[in-house]
This record gives structure tokens, C-alpha cells and sequence, in this order.
């Protein structure tokens, strides 16, 4: 009994990306509502247009992506679409991550409102992607992949796809995992020639200063190989069993009282009683693989694909080590603008400084001192924080200049 109203106290202090929801103690380990379209449950009740749209990656997963406009493009005759822009989530989240406050706080709403053609991204295993062509969910193979394949498929497959429907190059947004699934991908030249800027919010490609004494724990306590040696390849925490982990790295001796700022960081605008709103959304799932890979990048400073061992190495790669994704490859000309947060345990300032000394570009940067992890979409002062001047940088490129 004790136990459970342990629980009960952490669902309300918990991450949005390692959360659990009250849900997961009723012993049912699935989404209890019927699940409607992410356009029908977030973005038509606030009034704004939305259209569902699904596509293929190369290795067979079928995506669910969102297009979202401004109510007022109704109204016009001609209606005429801004430039596209593509919303990246992180780890554990998916693409109504963008809209999850009010429409005057959320970056999707918003950059509707100013009249960008919206497209919102939401990676395989989430609940917003359609699954697999031939794989069912409850198959190893299904969740065989990390952000290497978010990168190099599902991201690349939105650009693509993106790209053929408008006839544009497009701005892309990441958070999070999206910011080294977008500095992943950008290192490809027939991927980045289809982009016109990018803006990386709590941008991250090294990992080894990371300071969240949760992820930390769970790092030093092997926690991503216990899991894929249990034959646990779907990392759910709506589920019982992802839930009941969370608690047990707690029982280790981390306090765990407010267990979103020991992921991460402090953060300093969030709006405590919406909650158990977000938490209706996050989180969503991902692979136990995933998590493996953040972790190796975190024990061995490395931006490199999965390292799957020397011998396996040699097999899949042909060398002993897992080739570098090379930050210097990726193209000048590419126009980037970075966020990133004086609080965030996760892309910490010194990893960050190591990303941007090998970047051949020099972006334009904003430093929010007292930003955790979180508050890059999620502060209630994101707006004129963040959102402004990211959209005044897109403004000031030459296409979008007319909007
Ligand atoms: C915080 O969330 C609550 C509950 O959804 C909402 O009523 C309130 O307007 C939000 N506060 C701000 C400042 O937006």
C-alpha cells in the first residue's frame, strides 16, 4: 500500500520523458482512451486545420505526419501556404509535443499563426506512427533501431516527402533527440540539400557531460544492457513494468522527490497544474536499443552510429569501431540558429561548446541562463523567449521574408 501511494506521489512529480501516468496502475499496460488522429484530438479543437498524412521509410515503418495552417488561410480566396517547416520531437515524446499549451504558448499554433506551412513529425514506435508493413509491434525486429535510423529514414523520409509535396526546401526544428537526429541527418548532402535552416532547441551531438542524476544512475547502473539482456526491446513507461523500473532506480538511494528536475535539470517556467494534461500525451515509447545508444554516447563521448561490439563491428561496418557521424561535413551554407539552457542536465554547455567548435558554420545562438531541459517547449515564456526571435531568424532568410 505504501508502495503504491509512492507511486501515486511520483506520477505527479514525474518527467515528461521517463513519466509514468496514473493509468499504468490499474494494471492495464496500453492507452485506455480510444485513440482518435493527433489532428482530431489537439489540433482541430483548437481551431485550426489539420491534415493527417502517412508515409513509408525506406525500411518498411509508416509515419504519421501532421500538416497544420492558420484558420485564417480559410478565409482567404486563393489560400496561399507559407514556407514549410518540419517539428522534430525528442526522446519519449512525439508530435503533439508542440502543442501541448495554450495556442498563444505552442510553437506548432504559432508558427501556423504566422502563416508557416506546418508539418509535425512523429518517429516509429510513438503513438502517432502507423507501425510496419510486414513487422507487428510485439516482434524484436520492430524495435531493432535508434536515433541512427530516426535519422537516417524516418527524418530523411519526412524531408523527402515534405519537399516533393510543397515543391520547397524546408526549415526544420528540432528538440531534443530531434537535434541529433536533424545534426545526424544534415551530415548527408542528398538530405541537407533539401533544407533551407534549421533551429536545434537544447541541441545536442555529445552527450558525455551530461549531469541528470537520474540518467546518470541509470547509466552506471547498466540499466539499457539489464533491460535488452531481459529480452525487453520496447521501452514503455505507461506500461506496469516501465513504471515499477523508474521506482526501483529510486529504491537505490536517489531521491527521486522531483524526479523531472533529476533528468532534467530545473526548469524554470513550467505550469505545474497542467500536468496531468501533458502526461495524458507523454510518454510516448521508444526502443530499449535507443536508449543503449544515448548511454554509449554518454560512457564514451562519442557522436558515432550504434556500437554494437568489435566483432559485430567489424561485420556490420567493416571496422572495429562504429563510424563518427562528422559534424564538419555538414555543409556551411546550411543557415542554423540554436537554443540552449544554463539549467538543462541533459544538452549541457559543454557538450554544447563542443558541438558548435566543430560545426564549419557559426550559428546564430541564444543562451537562456535558468531553461531546463523541458522549457524549450514547454515554458510558458518559450514565446518571447525562444519563439520570436527563432522566427524572426527564419524571416530574415530570403524565402519567408513575404510572410
Ligand atoms: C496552466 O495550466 C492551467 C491548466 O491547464 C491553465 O488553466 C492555465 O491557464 C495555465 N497557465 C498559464 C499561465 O498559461
Amino acid at each position: 500500500m505504501a508502495r503504491r501511494r509512492w507511486l501515486v506521489a511520483l506520477a505527479i512529480t514525474v518527467s515528461i520523458l521517463f513519466g509514468i501516468i496514473a493509468d499504468s496502475f490499474d494494471g492495464g499496460g496500453g492507452h485506455p482512451k480510444q485513440q482518435l488522429s493527433m489532428c482530431a484530438e489537439l489540433i482541430l479543437p483548437a481551431g485550426y486545420p489539420c491534415s493527417e498524412y502517412m508515409i513509408e521509410t525506406k525500411d518498411g515503418f509508416l509515419l504519421g505526419l501532421q500538416r497544420v495552417s492558420s484558420s485564417s488561410l480559410r478565409l482567404g480566396s486563393a489560400p496561399q501556404r507559407g514556407p514549410p517547416i518540419l517539428l522534430q520531437h525528442g526522446l519519449f515524446m512525439a508530435g503533439d509535443a508542440w502543442f501541448l499549451n495554450n495556442p498563444e504558448q505552442s510553437l506548432g499554433f504559432i508558427l501556423a499563426d504566422h502563416g508557416f506551412d506546418v508539418w509535425v513529425g512523429n518517429v516509429r514506435g510513438t503513438r502517432w506512427s502507423h507501425g510496419h508493413i510486414s513487422l507487428s509491434e510485439k516482434k524484436k525486429k520492430f524495435w531493432d533501431w535508434s536515433w541512427e535510423e530516426l535519422a537516417l529514414y524516418d527524418l530523411a523520409e519526412m524531408i523527402n516527402y515534405i519537399n516533393s509535396v510543397t515543391n520547397s526546401k524546408l526549415f526544420v526544428v528540432g528538440h531534443s533527440q530531434g537535434t541529433i537526429m536533424s545534426l545526424a541527418a544534415f551530415t548527408q548532402p542528398e538530405i541537407v540539400e533539401k533544407v533551407e535552416a534549421a533551429a536545434l532547441l537544447s541541441p545536442i551531438s555529445y552527450l558525455d557531460h551530461v549531469s541528470a542524476p537520474f540518467v546518470l544512475r541509470m547509466v552506471s547502473m547498466h540499466i539499457d544492457q539489464i533491460i535488452l539482456d531481459m529480452g525487453v526491446h520496447q521501452l514503455n513507461f505507461k506500461s506496469e513494468w516501465g513504471a515499477s523500473l523508474l521506482v526501483s532506480i529510486c529504491d537505490t538511494g536517489l531521491s527521486c522527490e522531483d524526479m523531472l528536475a533529476s533528468i532534467t535539470g530545473q526548469n524554470c517556467c513550467f505550469n505545474d497544474s497542467r500536468v496531468a494534461y501533458y502526461l495524458e500525451q507523454e510518454p510516448h515509447p521508444s526502443s530499449s536499443k535507443n536508449l543503449c545508444h544515448l548511454f554509449q554516447m554518454i560512457r564514451k563521448g562519442t557522436f558515432s552510429k550504434y556500437d554494437y561490439g568489435i566483432l559485430k563491428n567489424l561485420k556490420v561496418y567493416g571496422t572495429s569501431n562504429p563510424p563518427k557521424f562528422d559534424l564538419r561535413s555538414i555543409t556551411k551554407s546550411l543557415p542554423l540558429w540554436m537554443a540552449y539552457g544554463g539549467n538543462d542536465a541533459l544538452a549541457d554547455i559543454t557538450d554544447f561548446q563542443h558541438t558548435l567548435k566543430e560545426l564549419q558554420s557559426t550559428p546564430e545562438v541564444v543562451y537562456l541562463e535558468n531553461y531546463g531541459h523541458v522549457d524549450f517547449i514547454l515554458s510558458l515564456r518559450a514565446k518571447q523567449d525562444l519563439y520570436d526571435p527563432m522566427i524572426r531568424f527564419f524571416k530574415s532568410l530570403g524565402k519567408s521574408s513575404s510572410i
